[in-house]
């Protein structure tokens, strides 16, 4: 019996929701299926251990999950709790010590689920964003000085390396390889910005060279925004840096439906470091507590670890789950314009679950 050992963290917000709801799936997929099983550990770090602690995890956090062979995330965020503390100090305190430099976000219009856009349909939009998610504008390069005086300055300086840019081009040629279009569009902004935008444009040429059968393109992320909407299906992979592609899956999330939707991956491809899954929509406390949050997005988030876990039948399953659960859209929440619950959503799931043979 196959046997992982998988970090949970919740987090803040309606990640406390709908990750337990994902670890109820995952515990039944693994009950179904007997070739795996899972152990869970459940770790309180964020917000509210922040509000008791000062800090959003213990300082030896990452040595204690660097024996997982994932980590599942919700989210955080908190209305008390400054937004750029939450970051760096749960999420990005993972990621990053932990070189999960390739953040791959899929995008597809679930059955049962409209694309605002009129005409577009699962056919028209199937997008395999890939977030550069080591460096960028998230290196944490910079500073303030001169607080509060006239001429107080603050620097945020983004990076680019040859060796950050090199694995992330590789990492996403290599994807777009793996899909039947064979199809990658680099987003960049080489025209405003001149040194790392151009040294991203010119790695992305030379790794083009090693994979002669895929087609690229490069789109301004300007442009790429109206390309998105106007003419989603000339789309597959996209790889953009850390920043552009955070914006531009928004953009791709709720042309898809929803946000409550999207998943995301932050993988270390070498395995050197458990990768991390997480639902993209953040904390949403404007919602938490109501037990109306969309666990539709966690579960697809333990589909694709599911697949990184190497058991790609149980992950194709449990989409599979989810797809049949979306179909029917007396089981959509007020995300999507329905009036169904959290535990609703997590029930038909969990009763799709239950009837599989073997
Ligand atoms: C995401 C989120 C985060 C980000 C937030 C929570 C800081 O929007 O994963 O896309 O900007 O990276
Ligand atoms: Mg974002």
């Amino acid at each position: 019996m196959r046997k992982y050992n998988l970090a949970v963290i919740p987090g803040d917000g309606i990640g406390k929701e709908v990750i337990p709801a994902g670890v109820e799936v995952l515990a039944a997929i693994a009950k179904q299926d007997s070739g795996f099983d899972f152990e869970f550990s459940e770790f309180d770090w964020g917000s509210d251990y922040y509000n008791a602690h000062g800090i959003m995890m213990p300082d030896n956090g990452t040595e204690q999950l660097k024996r997982f062979d994932a980590i599942y995330f919700g989210a955080v965020g908190a209305p008390d709790v400054p937004d750029h503390i939450t970051l760096w100090g749960l999420r990005l305190a993972i990621c990053q010590p932990f070189d999960q430099y390739a953040n791959v976000r899929p995008t597809r219009i679930l059955p049962g689920i409209k694309s605002p856009l009129s005409g577009v349909g699962a056919a028209d939009l199937d997008w395999m964003i890939v977030r550069e998610n080591s460096e960028g504008e998230y290196a944490g390069q910079g500073g303030r000085s001169h607080r509060g005086l006239a001429e107080e300055v603050a620097t945020e300086v983004s990076i680019f390396t040859r060796a950050g840019v090199t694995r992330i081009m590789r990492f996403a040629f290599a994807l777009a390889q793996s899909r039947p279009r064979k199809l990658l569009t680099v987003v960049t902004k080489s025209n405003a910005q001149r040194f790392g935008m151009v040294l991203w444009d010119e790695i992305a040429a030379e790794v083009a060279g090693e994979f002669p059968d895929v087609q690229w393109d490069k789109m301004l992320v300007d442009a790429m925004t109206v390309r998105m909407v106007q003419d989603p299906s000339s789309l597959d992979t996209i790889v953009a840096t850390n920043l552009h592609a955070d914006i531009l899956s928004d953009l791709a999330a709720a042309l898809a439906g929803s946000i409550g939707i999207a998943p995301t991956a932050n993988l270390n491809p070498e395995g050197a470091f458990p990768s991390m899954f997480e639902p993209i929509h953040g904390s949403a406390f404007d919602i938490t507590g109501k037990g109306t949050a969309n666990p539709v997005a966690s579960f697809w988030s333990a589909s694709l670890m599911l697949d990184h876990l190497g058991e790609t039948a149980a992950a194709a399953r449990l989409m599979e789950a989810i797809e049949r659960v979306t179909a029917d859209t007396s089981l959509h929440t007020p995300d999507l314009g329905g009036m169904a619950t959290t535990r609703e959503v997590t029930d038909a799931v969990l009763e799709v679950i239950r009837g599989w043979n073997g």
